[in-house]
């Protein structure tokens, strides 16, 4: 059976565009879980653009699955790994004025440095997962730096180069998960590869939760609108 981690990093960012509380980050874990999720995924960005270093926190100690810490090669976010200690941390790059990760990470051109931060958070008992795009090249270069879990980015949706890549990397023992602009229209087909061991998706999962939750919320509001009125 194929895995499903959800990515509740939009639920972040409703909260950020108002400086809120709500909505609250945790409770969007555990109803996830609730619901199915095998994990929870957050993308702590350096910017800090959604999710906070205070619910990483709070979701290492409180959800019931397991953590997935997706991270930029960074001294500070190594740092940050080492003492959470989330279950994975999946490796992406990072720029700041991206709307969302762009592609998957460049292993060969930094494989030095990918392999002392595999280390590093290996050290640290945290399963590292390289985040690239469906590339024998790269695939070939994260199973070199000693990553033993893939995430092929499925972004730009081109599923004959999905499964080969997919096929390629079991073959050289890699586990290996892919995500990325995954919706309720296009899943099936990215479900369906053989031996896909876990999916994470975020954004259309966030957006669909708007409207199993419309009706229910307005009526919740309406109720208490209407309790008040004199
Ligand atoms: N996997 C990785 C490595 C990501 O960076 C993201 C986005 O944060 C996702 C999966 C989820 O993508 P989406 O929000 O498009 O489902």
């Amino acid at each position: 059976m194929t895995l499903l981690g959800v990515n509740i990093d939009h639920v972040a960012t409703i909260r950020q565009t108002r400086g809120t509380a709500y909505p609250d980050i945790l409770k969007a874990a555990l109803d996830a879980e609730a619901g199915g999720a095998d994990g929870i995924t957050v993308h702590l960005r350096e910017d800090r653009r959604h999710i906070q270093l205070d619910d990483v926190e709070i979701l290492k100690k409180n959800i019931k699955t397991r953590l997935n810490l997706e991270m930029a090669a960074t001294d500070e976010m190594v740092k940050i790994a080492q003492r959470i200690k989330p279950a994975y941390c999946c490796i992406v790059p990072e720029k700041r004025q991206e709307l969302t990760t762009e592609g998957g990470l460049d292993v060969l051109k930094q494989e030095a440095y990918i392999k002392q931060i595999c280390a590093a958070l290996q050290q640290a008992g945290i399963q590292v997962s390289l985040f690239i795009d469906p590339d024998n090249q790269q695939i070939d270069a994260a199973h070199r730096v000693g990553a033993p879990l893939i995430e092929i980015h499925t972004g730009e949706y081109n599923l004959p180069k999905i499964k080969s890549a997919a096929a390629y990397a079991q073959k050289k023992g890699l586990i290996v998960n892919a995500g990325h602009g995954l919706n309720y229209d296009n899943v099936n087909a990215i479900a369906a590869i053989p031996g896909i061991y876990e999916l994470n998706i975020g954004h259309s999962i966030v957006a669909e939760a708007l409207f199993s939750g419309m009706k229910n919320a307005v009526h919740e509001m309406k109720r208490l609108v209407n309790i008040s009125a004199k």
